[in-house]
């Protein structure tokens, strides 16, 4: 089996070489546009296989896709990250074009591959890869639900003095500040978070969790990739080992929460088919109108895209 990862910067990278150490595939594709820096980066983490002990070949091509074909899983992390200053959708017009011109090339070789978009501004970039696809839209989603989520795990983790392992918790919608984390479906060990924390310390994390990327674009001068490589490598787990695990992932909604056509985060299960479910919870008038919110950020955002005529 065999998993391409698109873009051998900070994310592509690091998601490929967590992708090999989990030793649930034969073989991983890196590409990237720049001369040998996936060869490079290829070579660099296959040796770390002895002494991280796994069997996974990692091998790297410059803009060679006939070399991913039949991949299982790809995912799409090539594009130009945020600089300081920038927000995602200042990414919008260079990364569309890049994630069309490499979806197309995907598909051209693995038409059946499920493909993660990983490149930014995210919830839009899912909206142009699917496009470019022409692929049924259970092959298609994007990575930011388990990253934003594990930023407020993370966050309440430190806050409560509990281990991260013991919290659960939802977040829906668009990929950027008017993201929906959702105390009402966060537990503890299953315990409602509240009855571990004030409403004003919950309220500092879900605002610290929305910020949570700019946050590190401050502090780095560029956009995070230890989490994003991490929760992109979880996706890729999930479905070639047919786990059935639910995530909240960026997919299109088709009259799901009341949404339709736009492309945003909520619980999906996933397995080898890639989306399987989109699972609908309940949410409060709150809860739906916040949603709703981000969504309208999103579909902002295609709309402003569409008339760019790139797709
Ligand atoms: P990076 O700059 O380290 O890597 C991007 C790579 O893409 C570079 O090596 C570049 O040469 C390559 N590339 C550019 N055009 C290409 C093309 N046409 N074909 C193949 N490769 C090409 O950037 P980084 O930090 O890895 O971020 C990658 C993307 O992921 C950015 O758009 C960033 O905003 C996004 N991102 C998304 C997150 C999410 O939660 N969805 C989290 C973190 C980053
Ligand atoms: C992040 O959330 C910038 O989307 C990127 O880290």
């Amino acid at each position: 089996m065999k998993v391409t990862v698109v873009g051998a910067g900070n994310v592509g990278a690091t998601c490929a070489q967590l992708v090999a150490e989990k030793n649930i595939v034969k073989e991983v594709v890196l590409i990237d546009i720049k001369e040998g820096l996936s060869e490079g980066k290829a070579l660099d983490l296959w040796q770390t296989a002895p002494v991280n002990q796994y069997h996974t070949r990692l091998v790297g091509y410059t803009n060679d896709y006939s070399k991913t074909a039949h991949s299982e899983v790809v995912v799409i992390t090539s594009g130009v990250p945020r600089k300081p200053g920038m927000s995602r959708d200042d990414l919008i017009s260079i990364n569309a074009g890049i994630v069309k011109s490499v979806t197309e090339n995907i598909v051209k070789y693995s038409p059946k591959a499920k493909i993660i978009i990983v490149s930014n501004p995210l919830d839009v970039m899912t909206y142009a890869a699917f496009t470019a696809a022409r692929k049924p839209k259970n092959e298609v989603m994007g990575m930011a639900g388990i990253l934003d989520t594990a930023r407020y795990r993370a966050f309440l983790a430190e806050a409560l003095d509990v281990s991260p392992l013991d919290i659960q918790a939802l977040l829906m919608g668009g990929h950027g500040d008017t993201m929906v984390p959702l105390p009402r479906y966060t537990t503890i060990a299953g315990i409602p978070v509240t009855e571990f924390i004030g409403s004003e310390e919950l309220d500092a994390i879900i605002e610290r969790t929305k910020k949570g990327g700019g946050e590190l674009v401050n502090l780095m001068g560029t956009s995070a990739w230890y989490a994003p490589g991490a929760a992109a490598a979880q996706m890729v787990e999930a479905i070639v080992a047919d786990q059935k695990r639910i995530f909240p992932c960026c997919v299109k909604l088709d009259g799901e929460y009341g949404l339709q056509d736009i492309f945003v985060g909520v619980p999906v299960k996933l397995g080898k088919d890639g989306v399987e479910k989109i699972i609908e919870v309940d949410l409060n008038e709150e809860e739906r109108e916040l949603l709703h919110h981000s969504a309208g950020a999103v579909k902002n955002v295609m709309e402003i895209l569409d008339k760019m005529h790139i797709l």
